[in-house]
């Protein structure tokens, strides 16, 4: 027998944990990233630090009519418990990280807020994490991130990362998103979120972990959001993790479902443009 492996009283062999946790984070990744390795997930964990942010004042009405048309789920579970009917059965991907607002000196200064129990307990598909390189906290918060992998892999959970810039913007360029995705990568992170940039393909090639794209803040307009995905994807992203130009266009289910095209149908930006308009025009 394996070491480590186990004869229950029906005389069946169980593989040792680490075996079957494996078999776990498998599974999680896989509800994530469809069946031909693409993901649409939908953000909606802004509240953490920005708190009633535009459009998602009430989250359960923005979000409800969004649910059939994204793969996942990420949020803080607070407005997991309160705004989300457990009758769905889309995977989360647990908010974990936080303790800053928007009016704080420094939104880097992020600690742990959730227990890995209180995650398991809410049945998660991943949990997800901002690191902060290049500022005062970069080493807290990847150490904040390492100690999450140590608890996911434990229990077969993946961890997302995602590459914050807080109020600085203007960081989002291919040098700095690189290095920070691969530091994510090499500290284990299964999932990396980070923005999409010019010359995207070069974070990509030197990230060995998929990579999903935010939004950012709201773009002039849709075909302008429908442009970064259709790009970030074409460069070789797994898909969007976006919130705000979805959401918070007056069109959302259009939008989501444009994005949705991009991502799984390989639609080309003028297709999805159209679905979006064709989509837009009869919810008129
Ligand atoms: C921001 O830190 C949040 O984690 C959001 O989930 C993330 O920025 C994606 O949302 P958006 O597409 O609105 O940027």
């Amino acid at each position: 027998m394996t070491p480590g492996a186990n004869r229950n009283c029906a005389g069946v062999v169980s593989v040792h944990k680490e075996e079957a946790m494996d078999w776990g984070m498998k599974n999680r990744m896989q509800r994530i990233f469809k069946d031909d390795g693409k993901a649409v997930m939908l953000a909606v964990d802004h509240g953490y630090f920005l708190g009633p942010v535009s459009r998602l004042e009430e989250p359960r009405k923005t979000i409800e009519p969004l649910i059939p048309y994204a793969d996942s789920l990420m949020l803080t579970r607070g407005m997991l418990r309160n705004c989300i009917d457990p009758k769905y059965n889309i995977p989360l991907v647990l908010r974990v990280s936080g303790g800053n607002s928007i009016l704080g000196k420094d939104l880097s200064n992020e600690g742990i807020t959730v227990s890995f129990e209180d995650a398991i307990r809410l049945n998660v598909a991943a949990v997800a994490l901002s690191i902060y390189v290049g500022t005062d906290h970069e080493h807290q918060t990847l150490i904040n991130l390492t100690k999450l992998i140590d608890e996911g892999q434990k229990y077969g959970i993946p961890v997302l990362a995602v590459t914050a810039v807080g109020k600085e913007l203007e960081k989002r360029d291919c040098r700095y998103l690189s290095l920070s995705c691969r530091i994510a990568a090499e500290l284990g992170a299964h999932i990396i979120k980070t923005y999409y940039c010019e010359d995207f393909e070069k974070v990509i090639k030197s990230c060995p972990a998929p990579v999903v794209i935010a939004g950012g803040p709201k773009l002039k307009n849709e075909l302008d959001a429908l442009k970064m995905a259709y790009e970030a994807v074409s460069a070789g992203a797994k898909g969007v993790d976006m919130g705000r130009n979805i959401w918070q266009s007056r069109w959302s289910v259009a939008m989501i479902s444009a994005i949705r095209s991009i991502v799984h149908e390989k639609a080309s930006l003028k297709k999805a443009y159209n679905l979006f308009n064709s989509l837009k025009n009869k919810s008129n």
